[in-house]
């Protein structure tokens, strides 16, 4: 007898006895399936089904085939276990924390843009590991629809990838090529839509109920039980939420673009297919997924859509099918929404690795405002999390920049957040009097009238504005915010990921508004093209894309000689200046005056005085048995004394105590 998940629910022996006897019933199969990975496949199985069966039932217990289904899955994944090649079998016995290293540095590409193809990305291998780089996430390669795909995100089959760039068993061995060199490729899961041309979308276009059931086909009635309480992600390109299709006369669920048709995970067939999808990927060699969208996968009449409790189911089920069939593969949330949502993404059980928008927003806020107090109240409360997870800390990426923060924090310092993103808007994007910076709009919302921002680095921090003034100063103080901007994400804990191109300082591209695909859509200003000139720079002295690379990789190699700055805690502190950011790090695995380091950052244009640094010092001397009069900035090798410091204008200081 089949128990509900009413009775599996309260009682933990009766699951653990029902994913016991799912196991024997299909043990043979599973064998046959596994092959010489049976006994690693078994015992992991046996260690992770009754959370898989937790998550299935939770899920779709109330399905009629719910057991069915989650046989067919149980014998996909050991049919996946048996096929993955035996690299990955290698880096599947290794333990998962490599993300926690001194060394730890990530790049992001899309494969065109940066190298042309996957023979050009195996040429940039050595740049690559060159640039300490050893974590590389390859955006959207897949089949995807003609002339306008998102960028990618709309993906028509995730098995072929786009011809322009080569084949599938070229990326494969690309990726196989990259393991060897010591970096982990990473790819996009898309998982939360497909393009309307995946055959999926094609065969439900064609009338078939059974796909027409992995996407959300609505009646008017339907869809205006869910419309009115959602959002707009793509308002300059169209309203609403859906998108009639005329064969069916109805209405498809498109969170994004109109070609892209969000999968309806309700129907356990979607889980199951999808979760072929990525174990496929997972076996052609990627480290780490991307969960790109991962927020809007679970939909319910009367909410928003966005970050409910079975969207964590999903992505739980999909975490313990990987543990099972591929457990070296770790998942990174894409969750770009409010912190308080952004955290609980992030588990051993959940994804392991999460962007952070919260750092990455307020980095660029206190650079607008030189002032620290939102990051640093911020960041007390939504930076901590589980030990064995990491953050993934970037400064742009190929998106825009949302300004996510805690309105209710906002408030507390008497800032109000409608006028104070506003601000930011007008800020970086160059139309506030005295900005350094020049970014472009996104998505400008007639209703809200909210914003966002594009542009690259280097055009925000203002190198493209000293440029064109002539100014000196400014670009000194230019190129300061980008060493500032990469200190802290190298220093503050967890993975620091570079969005290849602006290692060189590489600014915005227009040229996107001469392409009708692209010319809606303002984030094409920060995908940039890099070329073979542009590379060579990375070594010259006397270019500005070489003065940019070089004080990027000092602040690397010092790093790489810091093991407190990579497994190390970090406690975020408040500084006695409203200019200045200041985090402590700690390591009980590093022994001597090493094991802590103390991080203060200048965001503003003046000297700023502090006595944080001495008040930490007592600290130390209590902590330590070893004296402590004064400091060593690991950045320039300067001593400097115990009393109170001046940090110069953008300086950044990381401190280890002296005798
Ligand atoms: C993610 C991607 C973005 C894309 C969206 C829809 O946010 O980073 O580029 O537009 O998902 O797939
Ligand atoms: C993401 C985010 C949204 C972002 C968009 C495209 O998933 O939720 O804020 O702007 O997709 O970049």
């Amino acid at each position: 007898m089949l128990a509900t998940i009413e009775e599996i629910k309260a009682s933990p022996q009766l699951l653990q006895q029902q994913a016991r006897e799912l196991q024997q019933r299909l043990n043979r199969s599973l064998k046959t399936l596994a092959r010489q990975q049976w006994p690693q496949f078994s015992a992991r199985l046996e260690a992770v089904l009754p959370e898989l069966l937790a998550l299935y039932l939770e899920l779709y217990g109330q399905q009629f085939d719910c057991y069915y289904q989650l046989e067919q899955l149980l014998k996909l994944l050991a049919k996946v276990a048996g096929e993955r090649p035996a690299y990955l079998c290698a880096e599947d016995a290794k333990p998962q924390q490599w993300f926690q290293s001194e060394t730890a540095l990530g790049g992001a590409c899309y494969v065109d843009l940066f190298a042309g193809d996957f023979k050009g990305l195996e040429q940039r291998i050595p740049y690559l590991k060159r640039t300490g780089i050893n974590y590389l996430h390859l955006m959207p390669l897949f089949k995807a629809p003609e002339p306008n795909s998102d960028g990618g995100y709309a993906v028509s089959d995730y098995r072929s990838t786009q011809p322009s760039l080569g084949t599938m068993a070229e990326l494969a061995d690309l990726m196989a090529k990259l393991h060897q060199q010591g970096i982990r490729p990473v790819l996009d899961f898309v998982f939360n839509h497909t393009a309307d041309e995946h055959r999926w979308a094609q065969r439900a276009k064609a009338g078939d109920p059974e796909y027409q059931n992995y996407y959300f086909f609505f009646s008017e009635a339907e869809r205006d039980r869910y419309a009115p309480s959602l959002r707009e992600i793509f308002p300059e390109i169209r309203r609403g939420c859906f998108t009639p299709e005329p064969n069916s006369g109805k209405h498809v669920w498109t969170t994004f673009n109109s070609f892209q048709w969000d999968l309806n995970y309700a129907n356990p067939a979607v889980f199951n297919a999808m979760a072929a999808e990525m174990l496929f990927l997972a076996n052609q060699g990627a480290a780490v997924l991307r969960l790109d969208a991962l927020a809007f996968v679970w939909k319910e009449a009367g909410t928003c859509c966005e970050n409910l409790p079975k969207a964590h189911s999903v992505i739980k089920a999909f975490n313990a099918v990987a543990r099972i069939a591929t457990p070296a593969l770790q998942f990174k949330s894409e969750a770009i929404v409010h912190p308080d949502e952004v955290v609980k993404y992030i588990a051993p059980t959940e994804c392991q690795l999460s962007y952070n928008p919260l750092l990455m927003a307020l980095l660029w806020e206190s650079l607008a405002t030189r002032q620290t107090r939102l990051l640093t109240e911020s960041l007390k409360r939504r930076f901590a999390i589980d030990r064995s997870c990491a953050w993934v800390n970037y400064i742009r990426c190929h998106d825009d920049i949302g300004w996510t923060f805690d309105d209710a924090i906002a408030w507390q310092l008497g800032v109000n957040p409608d006028h104070h993103r506003q601000f930011l808007n007008q800020f970086y994007t160059g139309q506030f009097a005295g900005s350094f910076a020049s970014g472009v709009p996104f998505q400008q919302n007639p209703q809200t009238g909210d914003c966002r921002v594009a542009g690259m680095l280097a055009s925000l921090a203002g190198v493209e504005r000293a440029l064109q003034d002539g100014n000196e100063q400014h670009l000194a103080h230019a190129l300061a915010r980008i060493y500032l901007l990469n200190s802290v994400i190298l220093s503050i804990g967890g993975l620091p990921l570079l969005y290849l191109g602006d290692e060189l300082g590489i600014g915005n591209d227009h040229s996107y508004l001469a392409e009708p695909a692209k010319k809606d859509d303002s984030r094409w200003v920060n995908r940039v093209a890099v070329t073979d000139q542009q590379l060579a720079a990375a070594t010259q002295t006397d270019t500005l894309s070489g003065r940019i690379y070089q004080q990027l990789q000092q602040l690397v190699q010092c790093r790489a000689k810091l093991p407190v700055l990579g497994n190390g805690t970090t406690e975020i502190l408040t500084p006695d200046n409203p200019h200045l950011f200041a985090y402590l790090r700690q390591s009980a695995a590093v022994t001597g005056a090493a094991s802590r380091c103390l991080l203060l950052v200048n965001f503003s244009e003046h000297q700023q005085l502090t006595r944080l640094a001495q008040t930490q010092l007592a600290q130390t001397q209590q902590a330590q048995t070893q004296p402590a009069n004064g400091w060593q900035d690991a950045l320039s090798g300067v001593v400097l004394p115990g009393g109170p410091l001046t940090l110069q204008p953008y300086q950044v200081l990381w401190l280890i105590p002296q005798a």
